[in-house]
């Protein structure tokens, strides 16, 4: 927070907290993946694992723990294991039997360095590592909320989740008019399904109120959505520069999206419109919410 000497009111600072916090889950995230043997699956999982980012997931799941009484120590571990699951779901998202992509994060995606065979297998090595990272790091947790949070992982990496969100996603490909209803489950399951255990899992770490979980998962589930309406935007309006991946992909295979459904304008009106709903579910929490606040405006500011 920073003191504006004219108003004397708090403002909150997203620029320097995200970054600040970046460096935090990097560091963890470092820590958590020690080279191993065979040497080439490790350097494969470090190499998409590493590759930077936004560390999004990470950092709500940090900033949600906090705001329930909890602390940045007691969910460090499932802030790593939720970028462990979002490195590999994009790196099989990336492969030729998906979305054939050749960058990520502005470098070559993990098959083109490593690949197809040890790509898959970096994947499933990273998805394995992250229920085993929860379980045997995280400390001073009541052990149910552990188990608590490993089932819900669980859900939501699978069928019931990003799986099932994916399988839509690509049967959607060439079939540009397809309705909202099923554009709106595959962007619930495929993206805002984790977005929504990344807040859930640092209130439940924290042993918070079934009452105030459900705020926050209205919350997570609004900002989730919202999340991958302006990623539909920026696939049209944001350079391969400025996202790190190629852009334009969503009109070259057809897909329906947001913009090709509503148009740019609308999709626009319609994530803030979400991001103003999120909102109000933080209202009982006072000045401490001004992370998850500001975090939701910024989906919808971002330019990557
Ligand atoms: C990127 O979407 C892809 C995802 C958000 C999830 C993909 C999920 C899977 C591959 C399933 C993974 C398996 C497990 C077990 C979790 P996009 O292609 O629209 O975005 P992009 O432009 O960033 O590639
Ligand atoms: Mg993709």
């Amino acid at each position: 927070m920073v003191q504006t000497e004219a108003e004397n009111i708090e403002v909150f600072d997203l620029n320097s907290y995200l970054k600040e916090r970046k460096i935090l889950v990097e560091k963890a995230l470092d820590e958590s993946l020690p080279m191993g043997k065979p040497e080439k699956v490790y350097e494969s999982m470090r190499y998409s694992l590493l590759a930077g980012g936004k560390r999004l997931r990470p950092i709500l799941c940090l900033a949600s723990a906090e705001l329930t009484g909890g602390t940045i120590e007691m969910a460090m571990p499932t802030a790593c294991a939720l970028e462990m699951i979002h490195t590999m779901s994009l790196i099989h998202d990336d492969l030729p039997a998906m979305d054939n992509d050749d960058y990520r994060r502005g470098k070559l995606t993990n098959h083109k360095v490593y690949g197809e065979d040890i790509a898959i297998l970096a994947g499933d090595g990273l998805l394995a590592y992250s229920f085993e990272f929860v379980a045997v790091n995280t400390k001073n947790v009541d052990p149910l909320a552990v188990i608590e949070v490993l089932a819900l992982l669980g859900q939501t990496v699978g069928a019931a989740g990003l799986v099932g969100g994916q399988v839509l996603d690509l049967e959607s490909e060439g079939k540009p008019d397809l309705d909202a209803e099923t554009l709106s489950f595959i962007h619930h399951h495929k993206t805002g399904a984790l977005l929504k255990t990344s807040v859930l899992s640092g209130a439940i770490l924290a042993g918070t109120s079934t009452k105030i979980k459900a705020k926050l998962a209205k919350y997570a589930e609004n900002i989730g959505l919202a999340f991958q309406i302006v990623d539909d935007i920026l696939d049209i309006t944001a350079t391969q520069e400025e996202l790190g991946k190629t852009a334009g992909k969503d009109l070259k295979a057809q897909k329906a999206t947001y913009p090709s459904l509503w148009g740019i304008d609308e999709s626009k009106r319609q994530a803030q419109e979400l991001v103003r709903e999120a909102i109000v579910e933080l209202a009982d929490f006072g000045q401490k919410a001004e992370p998850l606040r500001a975090i939701a405006h910024f989906i919808t500011n971002r330019k990557y």
